[in-house]
């Protein structure tokens, strides 16, 4: 039998299936009908300084294949995470990656420095949440990005991924290696909108939404092998990854790990699937290790 295990910019997981930010809580919801330290890993819901409770209603709207969405960060604030939800994560045994939202450098800094000192495995500072900030997110622009990633890096001695938007292209992505980053996770949700037929006007109180699923899939896929194929630190693959054989796609594609974001709202069990027919798929062929097929769309 293969090792499942893999290292991901400093972190070691057990497989490379991660629950991805927002779409698992904080791993408790679901303790009830699967083991979330079955999986490589647990992304966080977006931890900020101070609560925060989100965006007006309507906050979800499911289009072809697809979900929006414009939660705009509700969390409880990472005081909050640290004391309540931390502890029991770690009491079950979960590999904890905190994902951070800022408003500003220093506060994605003074977040950072709190929660890698109350132990947490890794942290994903989300650069990319189409639904907070005005003028697009800063994971759009390099610059912007650069100073972000910076102030993270000084201040964080467990690994540190960035979570990319999907338009942020290559030159951000650079910026965040350039910066000191252990990995990129890509992609965040797509911009995109919804109009209500019968008033005419937009469905979200931001007009805008972040759209995921089973639709962005190719698009995901397109942007995680230009991404492999540029940088010297791992890629996360994420979007619409549904079962085994998209997680294999994006694998191939050169992506260390992957993460099963909107899948988890379909069927809870969507993410222990994955680990599941990937731990068949390697036991059938053989392998080894990831390294083996990693890639090999690039060569
Ligand atoms: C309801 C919802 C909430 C999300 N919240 C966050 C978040 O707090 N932080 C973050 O970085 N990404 C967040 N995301 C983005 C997902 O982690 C993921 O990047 C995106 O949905 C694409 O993957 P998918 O197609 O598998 O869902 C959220 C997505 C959804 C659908």
């Amino acid at each position: 039998m293969g090792d499942m295990g893999v290292v991901v910019g400093g972190l070691r997981l057990k497989n490379p299936v991660v629950a991805a930010a927002g779409t698992f809580g904080f791993g408790a919801e679901y303790g009830e009908i699967l083991d979330p330290a079955r999986l490589g890993a647990v992304c966080t819901k977006g931890l900020t300084l101070r609560p925060r409770d989100g965006n007006p209603p309507p906050r979800l709207w499911e289009t072809a294949c697809g979900l929006l969405n414009s939660i705009g960060l509700q969390n409880p604030g990472i005081d909050a995470f640290i004391r309540e939800e931390l502890p029991r994560m770690r009491e079950q045994g979960i590999t904890v990656i905190a994902n951070v939202w800022g408003n500003s450098p220093a506060e994605y800094e003074q977040a950072v420095a709190i929660l890698s000192e109350a132990g947490v495995d890794a942290i994903e500072i989300n650069v990319s949440c189409p639904n907070v900030s005005r003028g697009g997110p800063v994971g759009e622009d390099a610059r912007r990005t650069a100073r972000v990633v910076r102030r993270a890096r000084r201040v964080c001695p467990v690994p540190l991924w960035v979570k990319l938007p999907p338009a942020g292209g290559i030159a951000v992505a650079r910026a965040a290696q350039e910066e000191g980053a252990d990995a990129v996770s890509a992609v965040n949700t797509f911009r995109g909108m919804a109009i209500d037929i019968e008033t005419g006007r937009p469905v979200f109180a931001n007009v805008v939404a972040g759209l995921s699923g089973p639709a962005i899939k190719p698009i995901a896929l397109r942007i995680v092998y230009e991404l492999a194929g540029a940088l010297m630190i791992p890629v996360v693959g994420i979007g619409g990854i549904d079962d085994w054989r998209d997680a294999l796609e994006f694998i191939m594609a050169g992506a260390h790990a992957v993460q099963v974001g909107t899948a988890n709202f379909v069927d809870p069990l969507a993410a222990a699937r994955i680990v599941a027919g990937l731990e068949r798929y390697m036991d059938e062929k053989g392998i080894e290790d990831w390294e083996v097929i990693r890639g090999s769309a690039q060569r």
